[in-house]
């Protein structure tokens, strides 16, 4: 059996406008452009992982509405097996009006609609589904019940579980996800997950073993253009960042958790499957778009062939 991934979480539209800037309450100022493209971080991770080869479920909600529609249809499109893709009744989809700045600067709402209907009785209706899977993929864009229900249910079958607290969430409860195999926070999120300051690599490395301590096995910070921090009980490993010049950041984090997740269930172990998932969201920098910018397993043979042998995890 090939190995099967899930993703639990969220799917939005992302209604992307470039702007000069932001128009002052009740004033009226024209845009330059508008685009639109699939995004929500659970569907971001979901995509990036399918199209590098990966076995992919989603569990997740959409609106009753066109959005919603072209949302299943994209999934679809990826290989993803929709199984567990419900429409919910008289929501509206998620949503996110992105506005990106002359400086490429995102400003980003999210407005999680049918998202929020993802309920723990979901998880039970594709249990048996869930359990075939060896990994299962979270965030935090859908409700925080449903997280701690999946962990509960991934730590009870076995399954490895890969959470990343995005985007922060001030009600997380630290106490309740220590069953995650991984976490995946950058820094903002891991300072206001454990109450501890992440300002310097000393204390983010502090921070992240308190959480090791309550019980989580590995955690995984993103530092952005600085690379991300694996830490576990007796190590802490710097996976450098590729310097490219970024045309588009947007969802460049769930580019490095999808395609670290397939990596991973393909048998390479954390640190090299991190080391390659660098690659790929660097690759995806480099384009316009989120899912759009995410590259397939042959654009990514490319990408890696022209880096040459030393940088080729
Ligand atoms: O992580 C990027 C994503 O966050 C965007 O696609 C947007 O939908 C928001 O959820
Ligand atoms: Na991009």
């Amino acid at each position: 059996m090939p190995h099967r991934i899930a993703v639990v979480g969220s799917n939005m539209t992302d209604l992307v406008t470039s702007i000069v800037r932001m128009p002052a309450p009740g004033e009226t100022v024209e845009a330059p452009a508008f685009a639109m493209g699939f995004g929500g971080k659970g569907a971001n991770q979901a995509v990036a992982a399918a199209r590098l080869g990966a076995d992919v479920m989603m569990v997740t909600k959409v609106g009753d509405d066109v959005f919603g529609q072209s949302t299943i249809r994209n999934l679809q499109d990826n290989g993803i097996d929709i199984t567990h893709v419900d429409t919910a009744a008289g929501q509206s989809s998620g949503v996110a009006p992105i506005f990106v700045d002359e400086h490429g600067e995102n400003s980003i709402l999210i407005i999680k609609g049918a998202n929020n209907e993802l309920k723990p009785a979901d998880i039970d209706a594709a249990a048996e589904d869930l359990k075939r899977c060896d990994l299962i993929l979270m965030q935090l864009e859908v409700p925080l019940e449903t997280v701690y229900y999946t962990i509960a249910f991934a730590d009870q079958h076995g399954i490895e579980t890969i959470l990343n607290p995005a985007p922060a969430a001030p009600d997380l409860d630290a106490g309740k996800v220590t069953k995650a195999t991984f976490l995946v926070p950058n820094e903002t999120e891991l300072a206001l997950l454990t109450g501890m300051p992440t300002g310097t690599d000393a204390e983010i490395e502090t921070a992240a073993r308190s959480l090791i301590a309550k019980g989580i096995r590995t955690v995984i910070v993103t530092l952005g253009s600085r690379g991300a921090r694996l830490i576990t009980a007796d190590k802490a490993t710097l996976i450098e960042p590729l310097k490219v010049q970024p045309k588009d950041t947007t969802g460049a984090g769930d580019a490095f958790i999808g395609s670290f997740a397939r990596f991973y269930v393909e048998g390479r172990d954390v640190e090299a499957s991190l080391r390659r998932a660098a690659l790929y969201a660097a690759d995806s920098i480099t384009r316009e778009g989120t899912q759009k910018s995410y590259a397939d397993v042959k654009a990514f043979d490319k990408f890696i062939a022209g880096l040459g042998d030393s940088k080729a995890g």
